[in-house]
């Protein structure tokens, strides 16, 4: 296919029946590595295909963040959250380090110990329900789901009785069909609004968790403006919940219909990371990332970007590169060299990333070692994902053990 007729399609790519890409990450990975897609805005953008060239825009800070500007590239025409002043994913270095900084304390790894029971327990609990309901369950609305919400809620001090209004908030945060704008907008506005009165509550009855950090960061050091903490908050929320639930949910998916894949998780504890692993390079169901501006002419393997362009990455076609990945197209829990992109690089590297590692972890060991008959229960190619959205999830996971 000639690259012209690549260039006009538009962006998110189509899916296709198991929700990524592929066919046209492979295409475009060949013939066009810096080929163009139409933005929902219409304005066009680079879309960077190769596993080098999107290590280098993530890490190379002539790709910025600040899409704030007049006459900036925009994802969409209507306001949305590439617009917002204290959000941390729309600050560039130096400033963006500031936001690093506060949230770094909250997400060390030496916090996992914390973590670890609370996400067992939340596990626990889910798949208890699942298991006295009988087969078949459905392991999106039961389990995969609920999880992360539960879990960022459990660590914010969220009351558990508001965890499904957080669920359906964040369900429309990234749609990009404009005929979704208004439900974004009043989903922004009664999400916010919580926010703020839920942290003024803890300001009067201060506890220990995550929040209690960040609030103290804000007030008794004043490194927050109150805008960025709600933000942060939000950010945490947010970007804890529809990833790794959709992460979940495909993986699963994933090891239930490569061939032995499901006997091999179960048999052997000590392939649970490495599943981990190869679930986050094989099922990432975005993109991957945020777009970027070029703020000044950068050179990449295929040729350069011009300054002032916009530059959309696509990690899934990065995790499915031949250059870096052996047979890539084949789902292999033992793959050992697993350098896939999926939590970004460079300053904005996904914080979440050890909490997303333990729960699909725990997620997937306790699936396997309570539930080791677990078998599809509809036909794959019956399975539907979410469109319309930069993020396509898995709708529904039928199962039966
Ligand atoms: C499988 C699950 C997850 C995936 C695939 C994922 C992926 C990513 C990626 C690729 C980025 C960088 C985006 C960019 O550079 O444009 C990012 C940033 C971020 N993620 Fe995650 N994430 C996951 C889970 C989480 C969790 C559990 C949390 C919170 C608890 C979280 C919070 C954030 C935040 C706050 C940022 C912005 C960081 C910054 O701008 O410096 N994510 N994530």
């Amino acid at each position: 296919m000639a690259e012209e007729e690549l260039d006009a399609f538009p962006f998110p790519l189509r899916p296709d029946e198991f929700g990524t890409s592929v066919e046209q990450h492979r295409r475009r990975r060949a013939e066009c590595p810096l080929g163009e897609v139409a933005l929902p805005s219409g304005d066009p953008a680079h879309l960077v295909v190769a596993h080098q060239d999107v290590a280098r825009v993530l890490r190379d800070r002539r790709f910025s963040r600040n899409l704030r500007y007049p006459g900036a590239p925009r994802m969409v025409r209507e306001a949305d959250m590439n617009d917002n002043p204290d959000a941390i994913i729309n600050h560039d270095p130096p400033e963006h380090t500031r936001f690093r900084q506060v949230i770094q304390q909250a997400f060390s790894p030496s916090q996992e110990a914390r973590w670890r029971p609370i996400v067992q327990g939340i596990v626990d609990g889910l798949l208890d329900r699942v298991a006295a309901a009988g087969p078949p369950a459905d392991l999106v609305a039961d389990f995969a789901g609920v999880l992360p919400i539960s879990v960022m809620c459990a660590l914010v001090g969220v009351p558990a009785a508001d965890w499904q209004l957080f669920h359906d908030w964040t369900a429309v945060f990234f749609a990009v069909d404009p005929a979704a704008l208004e439900e974004r907008l009043r989903a922004n506005r009664e999400f916010l609004a919580y926010l703020r009165e839920f942290l003024e509550q803890r300001r009067k009855a201060p506890g220990e968790d995550l929040v209690d950090l960040l609030v103290t960061a804000r007030d008794t050091e004043g490194r927050l403006s109150e805008g960025e903490l709600v933000q942060l908050v939000s950010a945490l929320l947010i970007g804890g919940q529809e990833n790794t639930a959709s992460t979940l949910a495909r993986g699963v998916l994933a090891l239930l219909r490569f061939p032995g894949q499901w006997a091999l998780l179960r048999d052997d504890p000590a392939l649970t990371g490495p599943a981990v692993e190869e679930v986050l390079r094989f099922e990432v169901p975005s993109e991957g990332a945020f777009l970027r501006v070029s703020t000044e002419e950068v050179a990449l393997s295929a040729r350069s970007v011009a300054a002032g362009r916009a530059v959309q990455v696509s990690v899934p076609a990065a995790n499915r590169d031949p250059a870096v990945f052996t047979d890539p197209e084949r789902f292999d829990i033992r793959r050992t060299a697993n350098p896939h992109l999926t939590f970004g690089l460079g300053a904005h590297f996904c914080p979440g990333a050890p909490l997303a590692r333990l729960e699909l972890a725990v997620a997937l060991r306790s699936l396997a070692d309570r539930f080791p008959g677990l078998r599809l229960a509809a036909e794959p190619s019956d399975l539907r994902y979410g469109e319309g959205n930069l993020i396509h999830p898995l709708l529904r996971l039928p199962v039966a053990w």
